[in-house]
């Protein structure tokens, strides 16, 4: 049987605590290699998943006319959220994505499985949670790796699918921008800035 020492515990928290979500300001005009990409998505592939149903699906973005309709998708989100965030004027202020600046634009997509799958018949978003389990792998994998990943999540789905030509039984869950970045802060931006608080693990345990 497996099993790890401290010094091994120690590097998974340094990974964990390490792992930040990189914006277009920070990520540089550098190549992934394809090896270093296959680590990221065999590492999705580990991940745990409801009845072993495994229903990720991943659709790489490496070109430029594609990656520049997406950024035009999120340009318009994000310009329609102004007014939710109108006594926020930090909003605008804000880098929130890094669609064209990072070589590599992975969208992430849950596909229901056609048979009853085990342990997902009253959590039906199960699948969803699985899909999110396998981006976790790949955002620390990416880490690990000296690479910076970061999740766009302000896109309408569907228009995502639409311009990538992915058929509608595909459910957007993840649009995820990769590539070498100038640096990974100590803690997470919205932290510094005040954006929001640290929650401490007293405060998220409930009584
Ligand atoms: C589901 C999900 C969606 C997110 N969407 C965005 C996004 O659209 N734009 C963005 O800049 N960051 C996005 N983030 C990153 C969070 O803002 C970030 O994880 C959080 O502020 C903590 O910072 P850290 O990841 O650097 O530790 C998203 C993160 C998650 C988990």
């Amino acid at each position: 049987m497996l099993r790890f020492n401290k010094k091994d515990l120690n590097t998974l928290n340094k990974i964990i605590s390490s792992r930040r979500d990189i914006r277009g300001n920070n990520f540089i005009n550098k190549k992934v290699s394809k090896k270093k990409l296959n680590i990221i998505l065999e590492s999705a592939l580990k991940a745990p998943s409801v009845g072993y149903s495994q229903p990720w699906h991943f659709k790489i973005i490496e070109d430029k006319n594609l990656k520049d309709k997406v950024y035009n998708q999120f340009e318009i989100s994000y310009k329609k959220s102004f007014k939710k965030f109108e006594n926020r004027p930090l909003y605008k202020k804000l880098k929130l994505e890094g669609i064209k600046e990072s070589p590599i634009n992975i969208a992430v997509f849950y596909k229901k499985p056609k048979k009853e799958i085990l342990g997902q018949t009253y959590m039906k978003k199960s699948g969803e949670y699985s899909v999110v389990c396998a981006i976790c792998n790949m955002w620390l994998t990416a880490r690990a790796l000296n690479l910076g990943l970061g999740w766009v999540s302000i896109v309408k789905p569907k228009k995502i699918r639409k311009i990538l030509n992915v058929s509608k039984e595909y459910k957007l869950i993840g649009y995820l921008c990769i590539g070498y970045s100038k640096d990974f802060l100590k803690e997470p931006e919205l932290k510094t800035i005040g954006w929001e608080k640290k929650k401490s693990l007293k405060e998220s345990i409930l009584k």
